[in-house]
């Protein structure tokens, strides 16, 4: 047989294997088998396996492990600073570490080639059988947010790694390699930075320069923090991380919605057209502070109140947009020195704004700017510091790869929608050195960033599915 008809009889293949692997239902594989055994060096037959890679219904070996991947999920999530059913797991923390060694174990059993980068950005790399040519990747986070759930992210490492054993166990033979990767920090916990990992690996000069002067809340630099977890480097190091833009032929990422809309329509999968254009700002006030009982009203420059205010100012500008799509956040309000009787003669406030426009978006920052420099004016504090920490554009996901992940839930028979990212991604970033996608699945209610956060196994099942033909159709394009 040409070599061009195998690899088309091992897409078919897969296909039939995933449109029948149901997460445990009995289904008759016996097309999908028939299909394997023409693709070379596939036992179809059950002779002799002793039953041993069979799915729950006991008639195949073609399914997603939905037991498996839950075990492990709920093993990860045992790796956190606080307690179950909440996860906290900081960038280069001890329990970030132990979450690092677990996957890359994962990555081991697959046998998978596994590479770190200076700042601990993991690739697990399946050889394809033209490793020369652009791998497909995937890949998400599993760095956790102060109690948070245990979906984010970890969805679309753990995921990817089943789409991978999936592939194995169907005898898939990739052609362009395909690799799971494992982000460092894309949550901004510890030092202020969304994305820090793939931002880099998309070239971010400015980034890799602040790092220098990066400290964390305890004022422990980044690169004291990255030496405590292993991640030994200098300045010069970072630059490793960049990645060239023909690295890879496509990035897909699996995500959980973390909005409602998948799930109040009763639709199985999300396929992402874009990502909203997300940024953040620090502002800090400084006032004179004083006796809560001895200063007078008229006598205050109070710190505090600025920053509630602010606060204020950053809801009116977001509304004043207009439009459903604007939305802001002061997730972090800090007043020094936070005691019950001293007026607040510093406060530290974090600002996050979005917007799928770009242009709506910064014109909010650029109000919120203003109001910064009138509450100071008006109660007499400074305004210390206003600074755009990150002012990102949005992001599209690329035609071919859209086209690939609606074939594949056509093929598995699943209802989708094309619908846009309204949180932020590695993908954000991957989209400037890849052509990019990614996969959505339903979860409770909407619900991320909370402990209540939840994906069913049929779901992430089926987000598990579209991931593995994604990525089969592509690696051999
Ligand atoms: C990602 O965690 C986000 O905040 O969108
Ligand atoms: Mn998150
Ligand atoms: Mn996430």
């Amino acid at each position: 047989m040409p070599l061009c008809d195998v690899r088309l009889f091992a897409l078919a293949a897969v296909i039939l294997l995933l449109a029948g692997a149901g997460a445990g239902a009995g289904h008759d594989d016996s097309a999908a088998r028939r299909t394997m055994e023409e693709f070379a060096g596939f036992p179809a037959s059950d002779g002799g396996d002793g039953g041993r890679d069979r799915g729950r219904d006991g008639s195949s070996s073609f399914y997603v492990d939905s037991d498996g991947l839950q075990r492990q999920i709920d093993e990860l999530a045992s790796f956190s600073d606080s307690p179950a059913p909440s996860v906290t797991r900081v960038l280069y923390s001890d329990k970030d570490v132990q979450a690092r060694r677990y996957i890359k174990g994962i990555m081991n059993q697959l046998g998978l080639v596994i590479h770190e980068d200076a700042v601990g950005n993991i690739f697990g790399r399946w050889e394809g059988s033209e490793a020369g040519l652009g791998a497909v990747a995937t890949g998400s986070h599993v760095d956790a947010i102060p109690f948070s759930g245990k979906y984010d992210g970890v969805v679309g490492v753990l995921g990817a790694l089943e789409a991978i054993s999936m592939l194995k166990r169907s005898g898939f033979q990739p052609k362009r390699s395909l690799e799971v990767i494992m982000f460092t920090s894309e949550e901004p916990t510890r030092f202020g930075i969304s994305c820090l990992g793939s931002r880099l690996m998309a070239g971010s000069e400015e980034l890799a320069q602040s790092l220098k002067e990066t400290v964390d809340n305890q004022n422990v630099s980044f690169f004291d923090a990255a030496e405590t977890a292993g991640y030994k480097m200098h300045l010069e190091d970072l630059h490793n991380v960049f990645l060239k833009k023909d690295s890879y032929f496509a990035f897909i990422e699996l995500h959980i919605e973390q909005g409602p809309i998948l799930e109040k329509e009763g639709i199985q999968i999300g396929v992402v057209t874009a990502i909203a254009a997300p940024a953040s700002i620090k502002v800090e006030f400084e006032g004179n502070g004083g006796h809560a009982g001895a200063v007078l009203m008229p006598a205050r420059n109070d710190a505090g109140l600025a920053a509630a205010e602010l606060a204020l100012a950053v809801e009116k500008h977001v509304l004043e947009s207009g439009s459903i799509d604007t939305v802001g956040t002061v997730g972090i309000l800090q007043l020094h020195p936070g005691a019950i009787n001293s007026i607040p003669s510093k406060s530290h406030v974090e600002i996050d704004v979005r917007d799928i426009s770009e242009k709506r978006r910064n014109n909010v920052i650029d109000k919120v700017h203003q109001s910064a420099i009138e509450i100071s004016k008006n109660r007499g504090v400074v305004l210390s510091e206003f600074k755009i920490i990150n002012q990102d554009p949005p992001a599209l996901s690329d035609k071919s790869v859209i086209n690939a992940m609606e074939f594949a839930a056509k093929q598995l028979n699943l209802e989708y929608k094309l619908m846009i990212s309204r949180a932020y991604h590695d993908s954000l970033f991957m989209a400037r050195i890849s052509p990019m996608g990614m996969i959505f699945i339903p979860c409770y209610k909407g619900y991320s960033h909370k402990p209540e956060e939840y994906a069913s196994p049929e779901d992430m099942a089926n987000g598990v599915k579209v991931l593995a033909l994604t990525m089969a159709r592509l690696s051999l394009e």
